[in-house]
């Protein structure tokens, strides 16, 4: 490892790089029975990376592709080294993985460690009895008696975070066994060295066959409390998840090591990375977690309004709980949010919602740390309207008032690669709608727009692959005097002087012109704009200050 990590790992691809999240059930249907699969997602390559068609990115994120019953559409794993036929093969797998890396493009795919599904053969032989060599792969406890009114009682209070109790009474075991997530998503014992032992495998099997990296789902829940002590109360908000401090049933200090060994069982592999998604929503978690080497997610931008003001509070809280040395994973949507042009621009006219869409993307793909792209906001993808009771999601099936949930699928929906039927998603009939606008919002109609969503994402990421400054350089905010202005500068870090140059990027979140004091460029010269997502005179140099337009986003270069 180097000596230096702050420095020299800003020019690991993972940090330079961008990252693109497919949901494999709806990025493109191959062979028409409504679902994305494998050979879908090799057909539309040329979108992501390689050709001059290309967005481009570095890394595409598949979210899970194993085996699974669905319930949790597959975040509940039945087998961890397989491919589920609906998406493919190994093989396919295999020749998804090589035309990837043909274009430059790396795989990383979804390791969800924490439980498996309950028809997970682990599970089947753990459930069967109290005496064969995976009956404490999972956690299991008696109950310690019965209520007053005769109901079971559980070993703690624990509660499921998808509603209910954490606890599942199994009547042939004739014990409880705990589940973070639905009852058909047991934890597995990761204080069981053979099931450490086992994720092990798992790790090293897919490392072998030429992945590039991991997101761990919930990774910082493998550990619960070896006592399992309940949790104290609290004064919450809707929700009974939020009632309790969540101290004995995440976070244990058993976790560091477990982490460790995963971590440096990928770096023993060149160019290989994690990103770790936080069950949590702590600033100050994420950072104690990320190691020089590794990513953690921080939701700090996922739950913020549409506010200059507010971005620029959590970047400076955000830089102050990371401090210099620690690279954050920058992320507006996945799949488990809200689509973020529905969320910065809900209910407002369909221009304006796409031109917040493109200052948020500009923000995203120019601010320190690695961005994650949610495929489909690239063309403004908004969310499905699907009530709750017609949702597929099953938490939000279960949903009650006590434990409220927001309907997943809305975030979910096809992408649309043309204005044909189907979308070009599928031939057959999809197994989530396509957008009611997909007709105009796909991705054929946007490339022939240079005004689009799309063609705005294309200039910024092929900006960002020229300009040193906005893949590893640090950042200084600036102060604007404008309230609805965010601006900074991406530079060399303090103290080097490499061949980075430097980028002004400002982004008016506002609808109103505003005019804002700029720095001296360091070249001394003028700063030239870059990129604007409005029309800006040729050859224009920047001194002292610019005026930006209603949603402006300029980016700009002078080093
Ligand atoms: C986090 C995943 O992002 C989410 O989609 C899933 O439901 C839970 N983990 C449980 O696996
Ligand atoms: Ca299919």
């Amino acid at each position: 490892m180097s000596q230096d990590p702050a420095v020299s790992s800003r020019t690991d691809w993972w940090q330079t790089g961008v990252v693109y999240q497919i949901y494999p059930r709806s990025f493109a249907d191959a062979n028409g029975d409504g679902i994305g699969d494998l050979a879908g997602i090799a057909e539309h390559l040329d979108h992501l990376g390689g050709g001059d068609d290309a967005l481009p990115v570095d890394a595409i994120w598949l979210s899970p592709i194993y085996p699974s019953p669905d319930f949790d559409f597959g975040y509940d794993v039945a087998d961890y080294v397989g491919i589920d036929p609906r998406y493919g093969t190994l093989a396919d797998f295999d020749r998804l993985v090589e035309a990837a890396h043909r274009r430059g493009l790396r795989v990383i795919l979804d390791l969800v460690l924490n439980h498996t599904s309950h028809r997970h053969p682990w599970f089947e032989a753990s459930r069967a009895g109290r005496d064969n060599p995976y009956a404490d792969w999972y956690i299991w406890r008696d109950s310690p008696g019965r209520s007053r009114l005769g109901a079971r009682r559980t070993p703690n209070n624990w509660r499921s975070y998808f509603g209910g109790s954490a606890w599942q009474w199994d009547e042939g075991r004739g014990q409880f066994y705990m589940h973070t997530f639905l009852p058909e998503q047991p934890d597995l014992n990761w204080r069981s060295p053979a099931v450490r032992a086992a994720v092990m495998d798992v790790v090293r099997t897919w490392l072998d066959r030429g992945v590039d990296g991991f997101r761990l789902d919930v990774f910082n829940t493998f550990y619960k409390d070896a006592a399992l002590r309940s949790n104290p109360r609290r004064i919450g908000r809707r929700g009974r998840w939020s009632w309790q401090r969540h101290l004995f049933d995440r976070d244990q200090p058993d976790l560091p090591d477990a982490l460790a060994r995963i971590r440096n069982l990928v770096d023993s592999q060149p160019g290989r990375m994690t990103v770790g998604e936080l069950f949590d929503n702590s600033m100050a978690k994420a950072a104690a977690y990320i190691e020089p080497k590794h990513l953690i997610f921080d939701w700090t931008f996922m739950s913020l309004r549409w506010s200059a003001a507010a971005f620029r509070d959590a970047i400076v809280a955000r830089d102050a709980a990371f401090g210099p040395d620690r690279w954050p994973a920058n992320v507006l949507s996945n799949h488990d949010q809200p689509r973020h042009a529905s969320r910065f621009g809900g209910g407002l006219p369909v221009e304006t919602v796409d031109a917040r869409a493109k200052v948020a993307a500009a923000l995203l793909l120019t601010l320190r740390g690695t961005p994650f792209l949610y495929y489909g906001e690239e063309l403004g993808q908004r969310n499905l309207v699907i009530p709750n009771a017609e949702s597929l999601d099953p938490p939000a099936r279960r949903a009650t008032w006590l434990s409220p949930w927001w309907n997943r699928d809305q975030a979910r929906g096809p992408i649309a690669w043309s204005a044909n039927r189907g979308g070009g998603f599928t031939r057959g009939t999809p197994w989530l709608p396509l957008s009611a606008d997909f007709e105009t919002r796909n991705v054929e109609g946007q490339a022939a727009h240079p005004g689009s969503v799309l063609s705005w994402y294309r200039r910024l990421l092929r900006l960002r692959r020229e300009v040193p400054a906005l893949q590893g350089g640090d950042q200084r905010l600036l102060e604007v005097g404008q309230l609805d202005v965010l601006a900074y500068v991406r530079e060399a870090p303090a103290g080097k002087t490499d061949a980075m140059g430097a980028s002004l990027v400002a982004l008016n979140f506002g609808d109103a012109p505003a005019t804002i004091q700029v720095p001296a460029a360091p070249s001394g010269v003028a700063w030239r704009p870059s990129l604007s997502t409005h029309l800006r005179p040729e050859a224009e140099a920047i001194r002292g200050s610019v005026t930006l337009a209603p949603l402006e986003a300029l980016v700009a270069v002078g080093g």
